[in-house]
């Protein structure tokens, strides 16, 4: 439950040269209440196909992900977020599924994943599953019955006869609408005479929301994995469950041209103001929220979380929190790490305006979180430049609330190269061989670096299931972990420092760009160490700050705590705040005693 009695505004004041942004108000009062598991955890999403092949057949499953259940205690994560596990003929890799209530036989059994469950009970780490609500496969029993028009299937998924074009006499889809995946979003059936919807790929038709029934089935899922021991769900595709209704004359609207590409087959070609983002959307949410509270109301236990995915604008976003009188989302995912940069360039400005972004828009009381990888975007240190790998693992760790590692990022594992041959993620098979690198999502998807050794300790199969990264001899958790300082150090440190803090767990936060290329957080708590986060985002000059300018309160004297892979300052020594040199790509995490 959130605690609206300890609500504490997010008070913004912007400081000198408007640039130091502070959310003065953790310090009062807070200190006294005690925080519930998911409020300052550390998430950690598997991708299974990727992460630990046990059978040697090249690709993950769980019995690989229940044997390396360790390496997750030992990092120090609170919680593993396991990408689909369902049964699914892997079209879009587990995102179309074929039976919700069931295990893809290539990741093993049920017996399989309570036995996951078991041991992640046993050392304490939580497990999240993936919740597909927006579409099945075309193999789903459900769609079979829908499209044969059984009764109680009919409208399951969302139909429609499309319309007649006035000129040529022939039948069309019933509107321009595009899915993720280039295309239209609709598709014809001979069977049953009609169009579906799919937002995705053709074989992952759109379930119909405005079906009681469907939502009632969905409902059901989530309850029954409740049941197998899951602690939570990430809940995908989210905005787009909703679509608007046919008009007056059963008719479907079509969307306009966006104006931001001539490709007419890329979803961006149109806006999609009729298929994403509805406040219908935003009430299931909730609906769901009331089973998680429900649950854990019957069966105790401790809260079971939401996490929503959706890349949505910040005023639809944060209505996943909830509001007043109805909760929400735990977590709705906050993307702007990696949405900002992208739009505007990485640089200390863009990192401001997308801390700013959640912190400054998030509703009163609201725990905030810090994303910047998954399975559908290149690897952080690929986008940011490997050289600002520790940098930004240490700000999602510094920041307040919760924070999600994308499998890998604690490495700095970098992108995979991927061949048109070798191509297998939907998004870009359905481009060409010229286009499809702008579309691909396979070269995030490359298999886990545990070793040097063959497939890097991945699996023994001759070939696995996406090829590996090449760097994978010099990154990976055996050379890291026997290495005096490595990424992998770096983010244990990171991890155990964020576990141990109170001021992390609860400390105000100042932040603030300094010398345009340096970022800076203070998180601060009376009568606790102040901690500072300071790195040089630029490229290649080095540059000497003055943390003074920032913070007067600042001691002279700052220890030195945490420092990125290539800086030459010794931990637990004395740096002077006021005269403090950053080499290009130096992060440092330093305390106030
Ligand atoms: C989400 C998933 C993505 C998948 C899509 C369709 O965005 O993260 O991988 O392709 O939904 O399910």
């Amino acid at each position: 439950m959130q605690r609206f009695q300890l609500l504490i505004p997010l008070l913004c004041c912007l400081a000198a040269l408007g640039l130091a942004c502070q959310d003065t108000a953790a310090t009062t009062g807070a200190a006294a209440a005690s925080k519930d598991w998911w409020e300052t955890a550390q998430f950690y999403q598997i991708y299974p196909r990727s992460f630990k092949d046990s059978n040697g057949d090249g690709i993950g499953d769980l019995n690989g992900i229940t044997s390396e259940l360790e390496y997750l205690k030992d990092l120090g994560v609170t919680a593993a977020w396991l990408s689909p596990i369902f049964k699914s003929p892997m079209v879009d890799f587990g995102y179309d599924i074929s039976d919700f209530y069931d295990i893809q036989p290539e990741y093993g059994t049920l017996d399989d994943f309570r036995a996951l469950i078991k041991r992640a009970n046993e050392l304490g780490i939580k497990i999240i599953l993936d919740f597909v609500p927006n579409h099945s496969s075309d193999e789903n029993v459900w769609f079979k019955k829908s499209v044969a028009r059984e009764r109680g299937y009919e409208d399951y998924y969302v139909w429609h006869d499309g319309r007649l074009n006035s000129s040529t006499g022939k039948r069309e889809p019933p509107s321009n609408w595009l899915q993720a995946f280039r295309g239209s979003a609709w598709q014809w059936v001979e069977e049953r005479q009609q169009y579906y919807l799919h937002q995705f790929a053709v074989q992952q038709p759109d379930l119909n929301y405005r079906n009681p029934a469907v939502v009632e089935q969905m409902k059901r899922v989530l309850r029954y994995w409740l049941n197998e021991g899951v602690a939570g769900f990430r809940c995908d595709a989210v905005p787009v469950l909703f679509e608007v209704q046919p008009d007056a004359q059963g008719q479907y609207p079509d969307e306009e041209v966006s104006g931001l590409t001539d490709d007419v087959d890329n979803r961006s070609y149109l806006k999609s103001e009729l298929i994403e983002n509805l406040p219908e959307t935003i009430d299931m949410a909730y609906q769901w929220r009331t089973v998680m509270d429900d649950y854990q109301r019957i069966h105790g236990g401790d809260t079971r979380v939401l996490l929503i995915e959706t890349y949505a604008p910040p005023a639809y976003t944060m209505q996943f929190y909830g509001n007043r009188s109805v909760e929400g989302a735990h977590l709705p995912f906050n993307f702007n790490l990696i949405t900002v940069p992208a739009s505007s360039g990485f640089s200390a400005k863009s990192v401001k305006t997308a801390v700013d972004n959640w912190l400054l828009t998030m509703p009163a009381g609201r725990v905030a979180n810090w994303v910047i990888g998954n399975h559908d975007q290149r690897r952080a240190a690929s986008r940011y430049g490997v050289a600002h790998t520790d940098a930004m693992n240490m700000l999602v760790m510094l920041l307040p609330g919760a924070s999600v590692t994308y499998q890998g990022e604690e490495l700095g594992m970098t992108d995979g190269w991927i061949s048109w041959a070798d191509t297998k993620d939907p998004a870009a098979c359905n481009s060409n061989s010229e286009t499809y690198e702008q579309f691909t999502r396979d070269p995030s998807r490359t298999p886990f670096h545990w070793s040097s050794g063959a497939n890097a300790g991945f699996s023994t199969a001759s070939q696995t299931w996406l090829p590996l990264a090449e760097n994978y001899k010099t990154l990976n958790v055996e050379v890291e972990s026997a290495a005096a300082h490595s990424h992998l150090q770096i983010y244990k440190s990171l991890v155990a420092l964020r576990r141990s803090s109170k001021t992390l767990q609860w400390g105000a936060t100042k932040y603030a760009v300094l010398n345009e290329q340096v970022f800076v957080v203070k998180r601060s708590l009376a009568g606790s160490p102040s901690f500072v986060y300071v790195a040089n985002l630029g490229e290649s000059a080095a540059v000497t700050v003055n943390l003074s300018e920032f913070d007067k309160s600042l001691p002279s004297l700052l220890t030195l705590r945490i420092r990125s892979i290539d800086s030459s300052k010794a931990e637990n020594s004395l740096y002077e705040s006021n005269g403090l040199s950053l080499a290009a790509g130096e992060a440092l995490v330093l305390s106030s005693n």
